[in-house]
C-alpha cells in the first residue's frame, strides 16, 4: 500500500470480524458514527485508518474494505487485558468519568498502556506521506501525539478526546499525569467535546506543566528552546443526522414501531432508555426513580412501560461485571412487584441492535431518558432527536451530557436528585402536543444544522492553519 495523505487512529477498526453464511469470517462495516463521518475524508484524500481489529492475537496484514485502507494493529490476550480492559477501561475511563466507579492504578497496566500506544504509533508513521495529516482518537491513545511527532516532525496532527477531561483535583490523582498531558501536548489541535472539558485540560497544563495558555492557545515547548502553539478548543461531536430521517421515515420502520408498541400491550405511554450497559449511564438511578412512581402509584404498569436497551459493553472488567449483577436484580425486583399477566414495568434487553430497529424503537418511545451520571456527549440523545420526524416525543437529559450544552429545549435534569428525576418524568408524560412539538423543533435544528460532517470539517478546518503540506483535506 502507498503512503496516504490523510491518517486516522483509533483503537478499534470500522469493521467488525463477523462470521458469513458459510460460518468463514468475513469483516462487517461497524455501525459507529465516527466511521460515517470519516468515511467522506478518506475516500477523497484516499486515507488510512490504523486500529485494533477487536479480536486478541489476530495478525492480519493491511487491507481494503469499502474503499478505505485498514492498518490492523494486533493486540495479544495480555495486552488486551492490560491495555484495554486495564489502563483504559479500569483506570482511565471512571478517572475521567468523576470517578464514578473507583479507578485502579496498576504500573504494570501502564506498561503496556505505553507499548502499545507505541505500536499505534509507529503503524501511523509508517502509514502517512511525507507532511500528511494524522488524526488521533480518543481516550485509548493520548500518547500517541507526541510519539508521532517525535517520529515524525513533518506531520500534521490531531486529536479528538471522545470523553470527559476531569477537573485537575480528580486528574492530578492519576500517578502519571505528566507523561498523558505531554503526550496530548504532541497534537497541534487537541479537541474536546465540551468547553469545560477544554478549560480542564487547559488548567491542568498550567498546574503540573506550567505552560503558558491564552484564549485556546497553549505555549508548548518545542525542543529548540522555543515554543510552538498547540490548540485546545470544543467541536462538539454530532450523528449523521440526514440518515436516521431517512430511517425514519420508512414505512417499514414506522410499521415496526407500530408493532413494537402493540407488543408491548399498547401502553399508552413508552419511555425509552438505550445505552451501552455502563456505570457511568445513570441506568439504576432511572430506574429507581420509575420504581418509586411506580411505588407511589403516579404511574401504572397498565399506562406507562420502559424499555430498557442496555447493550453488552466490556464484560470482562469487573465494575461492569457488578453493574449487570445489579441492573439485572433491580429490573427483576421491580417487574417482580408490579407486572400483571398482560403488562410489565420494565422490558430490559441485554442486546445490540441494527440501526432501523432502533429507529423503530425511539419513534415507538414517548419519553427517552438519557440519565448519564457523566458523559462525553451521548448520541443516543441525538439520535433520538433526528428521528423524530414527527416533532413528537420528549426527550429527558442529565445536565452532565455533554449533549446538553446544545440541546437545551429537552428536560433537563440532576439524575442524583432522584425526587426531581421523577418529577421531569412525569411532566414528560404529561406533556401536552403543542409543547412537544415547539421543543422537539428546536431540538431538531440544532442536530441538523449541526451534523457529524459539520463537526469532522471544523476540526479538521482548525487542522489546516497547522499544515505544512501542498493538498487540504476536507469533510
Ligand atoms: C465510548 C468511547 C469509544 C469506545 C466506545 C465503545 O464511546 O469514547 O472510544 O469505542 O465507548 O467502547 P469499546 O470499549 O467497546 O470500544
Amino acid at each position: 500500500m502507498s503512503q496516504a495523505e490523510f491518517v486516522v487512529v483509533a483503537n478499534r477498526l470500522p469493521v467488525d470480524r463477523v462470521a458469513d453464511a458459510e460460518g468463514d469470517d468475513a469483516w462487517r462495516r461497524s455501525p459507529g458514527g465516527l466511521v460515517t463521518a470519516l468515511e467522506p475524508v478518506m475516500r477523497k484524500a484516499d486515507g488510512a485508518w490504523v486500529g485494533w481489529a477487536g479480536r486478541p492475537g489476530l495478525e492480519l496484514e493491511p487491507f481494503e474494505f469499502d474503499g478505505m485502507h485498514l492498518v490492523p494493529v494486533p493486540l495479544s490476550a495480555d495486552e488486551v487485558q492490560d491495555y484495554y480492559e486495564g489502563f483504559s477501561n479500569d483506570t482511565i475511563w471512571p478517572l475521567y468519568h468523576d470517578v464514578i466507579a473507583a479507578p485502579r492504578f496498576k504500573r504494570q497496566w501502564w506498561d503496556a498502556y505505553v507499548a502499545v500506544n507505541q505500536r499505534f504509533a509507529d503503524a501511523a508513521a509508517k502509514a502517512a506521506a511525507d507532511n500528511a495529516i494524522v488524526w488521533v482518537q480518543d481516550y485509548q491513545l493520548q500518547l500517541v501525539p507526541r510519539m508521532l511527532r517525535q517520529a515524525r516532525p513533518d506531520l500534521t496532527i490531531g486529536y479528538f478526546h471522545h470523553i470527559p477531561f476531569p477537573a485537575y483535583g480528580l486528574y492530578s490523582q492519576l500517578p502519571w499525569r505528566r507523561q498523558v498531558l505531554e503526550g496530548l501536548l504532541g497534537a497541534d489541535v487537541i479537541g474536546f467535546q465540551r468547553v469545560a472539558d477544554a478549560g480542564n485540560f487547559a488548567r491542568a497544563v498550567r498546574r503540573q506543566l506550567r505552560y503558558e495558555t491564552k484564549a485556546s492557545g497553549i505555549a508548548v515547548p518545542d525542543g529548540e528552546g522555543g515554543t510552538r502553539t498547540a490548540l485546545a478548543k470544543a467541536f462538539p461531536i454530532s450523528i449523521d443526522a440526514d440518515s436516521y430521517i431517512e430511517l425514519a421515515q420508512r414505512p417499514e420502520i414506522q410499521a415496526r414501531a407500530a408493532e413494537i408498541r402493540e407488543s408491548l400491550g399498547n401502553p399508552s405511554k413508552i419511555l425509552l432508555g438505550v445505552d451501552r450497559l455502563d456505570y457511568t449511564k445513570g441506568i439504576r438511578h432511572r430506574m429507581k426513580a420509575f420504581g418509586e412512581l411506580l411505588q407511589d402509584g403516579r404511574v401504572s404498569v397498565d399506562d406507562v412501560t420502559l424499555v430498557q436497551v442496555a447493550s453488552p459493553s466490556r464484560e470482562r472488567v469487573d465494575a461492569y461485571v457488578q453493574l449487570r449483577d445489579e441492573i439485572e436484580l433491580t429490573v427483576g425486583r421491580i417487574n417482580g412487584d408490579y407486572d400483571t399477566m398482560g403488562h410489565t414495568a420494565i422490558r430490559y434487553l441485554h442486546q445490540a441492535y441494527p440501526r432501523e430497529e432502533m429507529v423503530a424503537l425511539y419513534l415507538a418511545a414517548d419519553v427517552m431518558l438519557v440519565t448519564a451520571l457523566r458523559d462525553g456527549m451521548n448520541l443516543v440523545a441525538k439520535e433520538y432527536v433526528a428521528s423524530r420526524v414527527d416533532n413528537r416525543g420528549v426527550l429527558v437529559l442529565s445536565e452532565f451530557a455533554g449533549a446538553a450544552d446544545e440541546l437545551g429545549s429537552a428536560i433537563l435534569v440532576n439524575p442524583h436528585d432522584i425526587d426531581g428525576l421523577k418529577d421531569a418524568i412525569m411532566r414528560a408524560i404529561e406533556m401536552p402536543g403543542s409543547e412537544q412539538g415547539r421543543r422537539m423543533r428546536a431540538l431538531r435544528r440544532r442536530v441538523r444544522e449541526h451534523d457529524v460532517e459539520d463537526w469532522s470539517q471544523d476540526f479538521l478546518d482548525a487542522l489546516a492553519v497547522f499544515h505544512r503540506g501542498a493538498t487540504a483535506v476536507t469533510a
